[in-house]
Formats: C-alpha cells, structure tokens, sequence
C-alpha cells in the first residue's frame, strides 16, 4: 500500500549553541546548518527510508526547488507538492550542548494548500492506503475528513499541539501520535486520559523512555535504544515514519515499535533533521549488533 503524507516541507536553519540565549539576548552560535526539515517531509522521507511506497503532498515556494528535488531522491512520489506564491516554510533552530532543541517555524507555503490539491492527492490513492498528517499545514481537518471518505486510514501526529486541529481531526484518526507533553496536553483539553479515547490505535513516544502503542485493548512497549545524542530535532518524526511504515508493511507492532525506536536513535547521533534519517542499511547494521 501507499503511504500519503500531507505535510509541510520546510528549510530547516540550525544553529548550535552552548545553551540557549535568555530573553533580550544574543549569542554568537557555534556553527550553522541548512537542511531538509518540516514534520511532514521528516516522516516522509523516514517511512520511505523504511521501505514504504510514499507519496507527498504539500506546498513549497519558488524558493523550494531543492526541497522538491531532496524529496523525490528518496523515491517519493512528489507529483502533488505543489509551487506556491509563498516562501518555501522554514524553521529556525537553536541546538544546546545538551542536545536540546527549540524551534520557531514560519509556516509560509505550508499553509497555502488548496482544498483541490487536497483532494487530488487523496483522488489517487486507493482505499487501505495510509494517509498521513501533522498540524504544520492549513486544511488537516478537512483532509482527514476526505482521506476517511476515500476509505484512507488515517495516521495523525498532533503535532505542533493545537487543541482545536486535534478536536476536528480526532473523529477521523485510526492512529494518534503523539509524545508525552502533547499526550498531557491532549489529556487536559479533553478532561479525560487518553486511555479513554476513542481512537482504534495511539502510540506516544517517550524520547530517551522508548514508546507505548495501544491497539485492539492492548498495550506494548519498547525501550529506547541508549545512544550519544546530537541533536534530537525530528526524532519523533523519524519514528513514526518508520513505525508506520512497519505497520503498513504488514510488521507486528512489536517490531514496528523495535525498528522505530532504532531509526531515531540512530537519527539522533547526526545533526539536522531529515538529512539525519537512517537508511534501511544503517537501520539493519546498527539492530544486527544488538
Ligand atoms: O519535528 C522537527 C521539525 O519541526 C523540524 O524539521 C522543523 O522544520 C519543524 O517543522
């Protein structure tokens, strides 16, 4: 089957700093990097790395070429990434010696999705195919209300939080993801735990505590693997992007999990964000030695 992501494409600017400037302050950073980034590419470029078929949907600018181009050199189909009169999105990253993040991002063609292109991208995709959203793009509830009607499954990482978004997309969802500050998040808009919800599948990541994915009334975990961290930006997004991909590829959820929770690790150990994801060779090499 297909995976569908509707997504933002962004040009991710990393910076490396000792720790992160205060209110009212500049610091000179450490070094610079420029490279593929946005949630929805990130989880693109991770399911196909994973060995999924993935198409992506989105916008970019005039200025996005390369983006495109980046895309499409990872076999995905980009026939509906669409040039836009807007700036390609970029996100401007500061990255501390702990390896923490913090990232401010400027949505630009990201929101300039048309209902049409929308439609389009779900018109050539066939029922069983995933379909794939995150909160970075305008119009994700009325895809995920599409994708359903077009008997798409609909994969959902509510991310960046926005309880409205996550509101309107939730009757639609088959998989929730999210990580644990979004699951609190989650949980204190709705006054209710996430284990009541009434979503077939959840899967929160945990960061360096692994991840739990719920399905069928059962629960499993996977630990994360221990690794030296660099920079953890699109970690999460590797993960579900290579869980989803398992699953799609008919992998039990035990080994999705396992398989996942080895890409981010190793998608850690790198800077940047979607030049950091694994290849499926790296992914084998680093889980033959464990
Ligand atoms: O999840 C990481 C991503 O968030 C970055 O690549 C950045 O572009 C922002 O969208």
């Amino acid at each position: 089957m297909t995976i569908l992501c509707i997504g933002s494409v962004n040009i991710d600017n990393t910076h490396r700093v000792t720790t992160h400037p205060g209110p009212g302050e500049t610091v000179l950073d450490k070094g610079h990097l420029r490279g593929l980034g946005g949630k929805g590419a990130n989880m693109s470029l991770a399911a196909a790395a994973a060995g999924a078929r993935v198409a992506h949907a989105g916008a970019v600018g005039s200025d996005g070429d390369w983006c495109r181009n980046q895309i499409a050199d990872r076999d995905i189909d980009v026939s509906d990434l669409s040039t836009v009169d807007a700036a390609t999105g970029h996100a401007i990253i500061m990255v501390d010696d702990a390896a923490e993040n913090v990232i401010v991002v400027h949505s630009g063609a990201n929101m300039a999705l048309s209902q049409d292109l929308i439609d389009q991208a779900i018109s050539r995709r066939s029922p069983g195919d995933w379909l794939l959203l995150q909160n970075e793009t305008n119009l994700v509830p009325e895809a995920a209300a599409a994708g359903q009607a077009a008997g798409l499954k609909v994969a959902y990482a509510a991310a960046p939080f926005d309880a409205e978004a996550v509101a309107r997309v939730l009757p639609h969802t088959d998989l929730l993801a999210v990580n644990q500050i979004e699951a609190e998040q989650l949980s204190a808009h709705l006054g209710q735990s996430l284990d009541a919800l009434n979503v077939p599948a959840i899967l929160i990541t945990l960061g360096s505590e692994g991840a739990r994915y719920r399905a069928d009334g059962e629960e499993i975990q996977t630990p994360a693997f221990q690794v030296d961290a660099v920079d953890t930006t699109g970690a999460g997004d590797t993960f579900l992007g290579f869980f989803l991909a398992g699953i799609d590829l008919q992998q039990t959820p035990d080994k999705a999990l396992r398989r996942a929770a080895a890409a981010a690790a190793l998608q850690v150990t790198r800077p940047g964000a979607g030049d950091a994801i694994p290849s499926l060779e790296e992914l084998e090499a680093f889980l033959s030695g464990r």
